[in-house]
């Protein structure tokens, strides 16, 4: 399942996000790619430990578990730091799958990776190429998207960053452990969230939408690990 969520940061917001981002100090993007993975990554990022990155990702992750939309697709148990990732002419990253386990930096413990999600800081108009391509039940699926907008898929899936052409692309990278470890199970919850939400605003029967939402938290208790 592949989700698109839009304006989870403002155009505004995202662009003074890029100009905070401008000055840091960025460095080779290989370094957090293991084995094969870093022979088809270039790029640049921000050191997971930089001031700049801890920051930025202290002020965005509330946003995000703020948003109904970003939980009801994610369901977040615990967040690896948001990354930052830039991508300059030439730049891309061949058909990859995120690392499963990510050893939380400064700290023995590790987070499973169960959701990606890249949020795109740089307007679309302003880079060529850089799409960011996932593989599928029904082949794969091209996303670009306006500054600010931010797409959910599962981290199992293969992906790759086609090649930036012109321009600079630069996204924040998330990675986080689900209460729900399966994309499946993550699905349907998302789906039958989503149903009962537009008939709450369409004033539909209480004791159904009750009945549902029952449905929705039983399943919920069935397949969650806290
Ligand atoms: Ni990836």
């Amino acid at each position: 399942m592949l989700v698109v969520i839009e304006n989870v940061l403002s155009a505004d917001e995202a662009g003074r996000l890029l100009a905070r981002l401008d000055d840091a100090d960025w460095g080779d993007g290989r370094v957090s790619a293991g084995g094969i993975a870093a022979d088809v990554k270039v790029s640049e990022q921000l050191d997971d430990s930089s001031e700049i990155a801890r920051q930025i990702s202290a002020e965005l992750v509330p946003r995000l578990t703020r948003h109904p939309k970003f939980v009801s697709a994610a369901l977040p148990h615990r967040f690896f730091p948001l990354r930052f990732g830039r991508y300059r002419e030439g730049g891309g990253y061949g058909t990859h799958v995120d690392g499963a386990i990510m050893s939380l930096p400064g700290s023995p413990d590790v987070v499973r990776s169960d959701v990606s999600a890249t949020l795109f800081l740089s307007p679309p108009g302003e880079y060529e190429g850089g799409e960011l391509a996932i593989e599928g039940e029904f082949g794969a699926t091209e996303v670009k998207l306006s500054a600010g907008d931010l797409v959910v898929y599962p981290s199992s899936s293969l992906h790759q960053v086609m090649r930036v052409t012109s321009g600079v692309r630069t996204v924040v990278l998330v990675w986080l452990q689900s209460m729900v470890r399966d994309a499946a199970q993550r699905g349907l919850l998302f789906d039958l969230d989503q149903s009962i939400q537009r008939l709450t605003n369409d004033g539909a029967d209480r004791d159904e939408i009750m009945r549902l939402t029952g449905v929705y938290h039983n399943l919920l208790r069935r397949w969650s690990d806290v």
